[in-house]
């Protein structure tokens, strides 16, 4: 082995190691900085050395920016559900059913496990690495999301010493730490869209995600219960998790080897209590014939086995009445209706609101002024209204009429097609819009302008500052007079409004508060573009063809920027100083424009894997947008062999052009 060689393996030894330690055992042994010091050095001596490319390396897991397709595969083992029960009673039945099917007299144990409340997964391992990753679908076949899954950190790519089996599946539950869907959902706010409900769905659709390096920035989580394969290691279920989790994969210590039922109930009870103090989500409880042998006597109906069942736990419910609806305005003129209610104790807290999401969400319950609702609480921040106990209704209640006029500024709502909110369009003159957009523009990923919410309130309502511009024409002697202000403080701000001009271009974007814009998007944008004057004259092809924006953030950044308004606001600010050009020689930026406005797909296999990396960042660094699939826009594809069958069949369909590689290359020296 060549030196290089050895010591990228021992950094890779000693990063799945550290990745071991934090996301699996939860106790990490090395600071991040060394961390990320290491990673850097692999990442370069990976980039120095190509030829000693390995896909399960700890620098690919950051994902990929390229779309891909879910391609669907059969599974080798369907993949069963469980039958539930919410009932004490039902459970103990289940319990004496079990009893009747074995032989009379014979002793079983239960697994009992928490019911984790995310997405399952199907893993297979064949002699040690991770080779595909399955959604359950329709229990038959599931969609193959292993380059998603390749991101989730808690699963091994490659096993831990040299036991486990060579062909194997594992299964388990992907979920979303609470804590990860707190940061997500702060994230959409911020960026003007709604709230995801609760962690089940954000797991399950963070794992659907197309371009894998987002999902790689989800921090999801995946706990694993269930192992397969012709032969198991031992007759125990428990043996065998304790097994798996030798591998390397996270298996729960949340659990009980039950003797009886009444046994079951108790660790049933306990965690209806302790659920709560949970990183995660979970809804129930699952118990398990802990024996094979006992399993395979009591076999499967069509649906679920005979020998597992699942509790559910009741969602935690409380009866309240409406006192009233506040519509409250975001930063981006959208309008939510907040319930006010009777308070009441509901999981440990006193709840007096209540979101309402939307117009249609009100409608749907058919929600009449003073019902008694009913409220409960999930994973979810804001408790939510499930129903409406008709019976207790007043009598003289009224149906809830949604606004049709702004409750801060009085403009008339508008609400755009296919879209569930209402907006107020007075964009310029709605005081929370513009309280909000001052907001986010300070904010430290964006302009890190040193101004809490009640000093931009206070300069709002003294008139001092009416637009972001206005922070710029700010003196410390407007500021000192103030109240709660002083020369110090007034003084700081001026400073920290100062040193904000030296923020770059993509921030600056960001911070504009363009609906979708998040800074992902604002980074690409200004990288692609490099400076406001070509963003501002981009039409919404040439916006929509740059990788990562998609037709509706490329609609709205067309808009946003032909606005009257808006244009004297960039005029405004670029007298101000602000950087408007991105001014860093970056290397992520397109090196030429032969390829823009041209929709390009790259398929099959070339000779060898970082061949066909390096035709799509030929595209990427001449401007071209990379496609996952066909479709009317593709300007032509490249095939390398064994192209994808339908891609092609599509583009032979629509007419387009279906070229080779060498091909490719002639038309790059040529253009
Ligand atoms: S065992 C053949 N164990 O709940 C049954 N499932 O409602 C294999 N789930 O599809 C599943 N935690 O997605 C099992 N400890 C656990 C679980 C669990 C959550 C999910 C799983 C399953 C669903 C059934």
């Amino acid at each position: 082995m060549t030196q290089p060689e050895h010591k990228i393996r021992q950094l890779r030894d000693f990063l799945d190691d550290c990745n071991y330690k934090y996301y699996v055992l939860a106790r990490p042994d090395v600071s991040d900085y060394e961390y990320d010091m290491k990673m850097r050095e692999l990442q370069d001596l990976e980039a120095q050395y190509p030829e000693y490319d390995d896909p399960d390396s700890p620098s690919h897991r950051v994902g990929s920016d390229v779309n891909q397709e879910f391609q669907q595969v059969e599974h080798r083992y369907p993949m069963l559900s469980l039958a539930n029960t919410y009932s004490e009673g039902e459970l103990r039945d289940f319990d004496a059913r079990i009893r009747k099917l074995l032989p009379e007299g014979e002793e079983f144990q239960y697994s009992c496990e928490l019911k984790f409340d995310g997405t399952s997964i199907s893993l297979t391992y064949h002699d040690g690495r991770l080779v595909r990753a399955l959604t359950r679908g329709d229990g038959q076949k599931g969609d193959d999301v292993t380059q998603n899954v390749r991101t989730i950190k808690s699963i091994p790519l490659r096993l831990n010493g040299s036991g486990y089996p060579d062909d194997f599946e594992i299964r388990g539950e992907i979920l979303m730490p609470h804590d990860s869907f707190q940061r997500l959902n702060a994230e959409r706010l911020e960026i003007g869209e709604q709230p995801l409900a609760n962690c089940r769905n954000a797991a399950a659709g963070a794992l659907k995600t197309q371009n894998s390096a987002a999902v790689a920035k989800r921090g999801l989580d995946c706990y694993l219960y269930y192992l397969l394969m012709d032969t198991l290691p031992t007759d125990s279920h428990t043996d065998n998790l304790a097994l798996a989790k030798s591998w390397g994969f996270k298996v729960s210590d949340n659990t009980k080897l039950a003797r009886n039922i009444d046994e079951v109930w108790d660790f049933i009870n306990y965690w209806d209590n302790e659920r709560e103090k949970l990183p995660y989500d979970i809804d129930g409880i699952v118990l398990k014939v802990d024996s094979m042998t006992q399993r395979d006597r009591l076999g499967f109906t069509a649906k679920t086995p005979r020998w597992a069942i699942a509790y559910k736990f009741k969602a935690e419910e409380a009866a309240a009445k409406l006192l009233s609806i506040d519509y409250q305005v975001g930063r981006t003129g959208i309008v939510t209706p907040v319930a006010n209610l009777t308070p009441v104790h509901l999981a440990g807290t006193i709840v007096k609101r209540a979101t309402l999401n939307n117009a249609d969400f009100i409608q749907n319950l058919g929600l009449h002024t003073g019902d008694t609702v009913y409220i409960e609480k999930g994973g979810e921040i804001i408790p939510k209204i499930t129903r409406v106990d008709e019976t207790l209704r007043e009598p003289g209640a009224t149906p809830i009429k949604y606004i049709d006029k702004c409750p801060v500024c009085g403009a008339t709502l508008v609400r755009n097609d296919g879209e569930a909110g209402y907006y107020c369009p007075n964009y310029e003159n709605c005081p929370p819009q513009i309280m909000g957009k001052v907001i986010h523009f300070v904010t430290r990923k964006a302009m890190d302008i040193n101004c809490g919410e009640a000093t931009i309130e206070q300069l709002y309502n003294a008139h001092l500052v009416n637009d972001i511009a206005d922070l710029y024409s700010l003196k410390a002697s407007d500021i000192e007079p103030l109240e709660r202000q002083g020369r110090k403080s007034a003084e700081n701000l001026v400073q920290s409004i100062e040193k904000s001009k030296q923020v770059p271009f993509d921030r600056v974007l960001y911070a504009l508060g363009i609906r979708y814009v998040g800074e992902g998007a604002a980074r690409v944008l200004a990288r692609k573009f490099r400076d406001i004057d070509a963003l501002a004259s981009a039409s919404t092809d040439a916006l929509a063809a740059t990788n990562e924006i998609g037709e509706t953030i490329a609609a709205t950044v067309f808009e946003w920027m032909h606005n009257e308004v808006n244009i004297r606001l960039i005029q405004r600010l670029k007298e101000a100083g602000l950087q408007f050009v991105l001014d860093v020689a970056d290397d992520d930026a397109p090196k030429s424009d032969r390829l823009a406005g041209k929709n390009i797909i790259v398929t099959g296999s070339f000779a060898t894997p970082q061949r066909r990396a390096e035709l799509e960042k030929m595209v990427e660094d001449n401007d071209g947008k990379l496609q996952s699939g066909v479709n009317a826009k593709t300007t032509f594809v490249v095939a390398g062999a064994k192209p994808g069958a339908s891609k092609v069949q599509k583009a032979e369909k629509l007419g387009i052009k279906i070229i080779t590689e060498e091909e490719f290359l002639a038309m790059m020296e040529k253009e």
